[in-house]
């Protein structure tokens, strides 16, 4: 194995952004550990690709998935958190289902998974999370409100990770991809996956400046 060789974690790689970006990695000669619910990535298979089976709403899941990349010995440059769900976001009101479901994979899962892999994440290291736009305060608007909640709740996270990560020169990013063309987005999004997957690229392999958001739509970083 090339030592120089970069390796990533990337959350819910089965289907969309997660998976387009997953292959884009692979093209690029990383070594790429994606964990998905389904333990298994239809149609994609590489050498440098692992597949861990994970749910991230379920903490007994992340646990074991946490011990499986543990075992391989890796140590992780970066971890992209891109699993998610929007049940809510043609919705107004938020119900009791809509609001568990988002908060347990988009906040609760997503802050366990990463706070179970720090200690496997380099210095220098960078941790990215698919944010969105729709949960910055200055856009906030009727619809999808456990989306947008939930979604907020990571930026904040992400700006006291951090803080938190500093002195380790971790940076870490919560983004917003784009409203993209995938089964979440929808076929009349405006920005394509690949589009997506090139701005996200740009976000993790350039962005040094921890704890702002980035939007690929404007191509870097602005204010929350
Ligand atoms: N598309 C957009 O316009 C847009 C805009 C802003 C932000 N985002 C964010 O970008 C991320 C990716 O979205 P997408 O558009 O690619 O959506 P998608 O096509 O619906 O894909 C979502 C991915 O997350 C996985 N996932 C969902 N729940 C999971 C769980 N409990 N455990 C593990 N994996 C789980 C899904 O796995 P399964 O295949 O097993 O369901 C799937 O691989 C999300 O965090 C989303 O909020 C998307």
């Amino acid at each position: 194995m090339n030592d120089k060789q970069k390796t990533v974690v990337i959350t819910g790689a089965s289907n969309g952004i997660g998976r387009a970006l997953a292959g884009k990695l692979l093209s690029e000669g990383f070594k790429v550990i994606a964990v998905v619910r389904s333990g298994a990535i239809e149609g994609l298979s590489h050498a440098n690709l692992t597949i861990v089976q994970g749910d991230i709403s379920s903490i007994i899941s992340i646990s074991h998935a946490i011990e499986k990349i543990a075992a391989m010995g890796v140590e992780v440059d970066y971890l992209i958190n891109n699993a998610g769900v929007g049940p809510d976001l043609m919705e107004d009101v938020p119900t009791a289902e809509h609001m568990q479901t988002s908060f347990a994979i988009n906040t609760t899962g997503t802050v366990l998974f990463t706070e179970g892999l720090l200690k496997y994440v380099k210095n220098g290291g960078h941790i990215l999370f698919l944010s969105t736009a729709m949960a910055l305060l200055r856009n906030a608007a009727p619809s999808g409100p456990a989306y947008r909640m939930s979604k907020a709740a990571i930026n904040m996270y992400a700006v006291m990770l951090a803080q938190r990560l500093a002195e380790k020169d971790i940076v870490v990013t919560p983004l917003h991809p784009g409203w993209v063309q995938t089964r979440m987005g929808g076929q009349n999004a405006p920005v394509t996956i690949t589009q997506s997957v090139d701005g996200i690229y740009k976000a993790l392999t350039e962005n040094k400046t921890s704890g702002k958001f980035w939007n690929i739509e404007v191509d870097g970083l602005q204010d929350f």
